[in-house]
């Protein structure tokens, strides 16, 4: 069991085609306003933050794959739009995935990866109950 525990949800994350189609339906229908939209190449998509809930809310983010050779791009195109993953907030990612990792977790990350929020590590959805689960910690002043 994780010793810190969980805080909260962070983030439920979905593939878009298209970012702007995908605001007029949470912006424009829904009322939600992004916080910002940001260009993150290490995963190959664009990314609008709509939170929810103020400073201990969550947010959707809706990931727009801009590098076809990006594996949000090849999940599009083999699956559609849709889910990505779950994201939970953690204290201590370094401590979170060693504690994982002892207790037999299928982690796909070796050592936590720079992420939009901050560092944080991916888990297969087999032990998860089928959706890809990822922990993050987040960077202060975010
Ligand atoms: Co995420």
């Amino acid at each position: 069991m994780l010793s810190e525990g969980v805080k909260r949800i962070d983030h439920v994350a979905v593939v878009v085609r298209d970012l702007d189609t995908a605001l007029h339906f949470y912006r424009d229908m829904l009322g939600i306003t992004p916080s910002h939209v940001l260009d993150f190449p290490q995963e190959g998509v664009r990314i609008a933050f709509l939170p929810l809930g103020g400073t201990n809310g969550s947010e959707i983010e809706l990931l727009e794959p801009v590098n076809p050779e990006g594996s949000v791009a090849r999940f599009l195109e083999q699956r559609g739009g849709g889910l990505h993953h779950i994201c939970l907030e953690v204290p201590d990612i370094d401590r979170a995935l060693a504690e994982l990792r002892a207790a037999g977790a299928q982690v796909l990350d070796a050592a936590p990866r720079p992420t939009a929020e901050g560092r944080g590590i991916f888990l297969h959805p087999k032990g998860t109950g089928g959706v890809l689960l990822e922990l993050v910690q987040r960077t202060e002043a975010q």
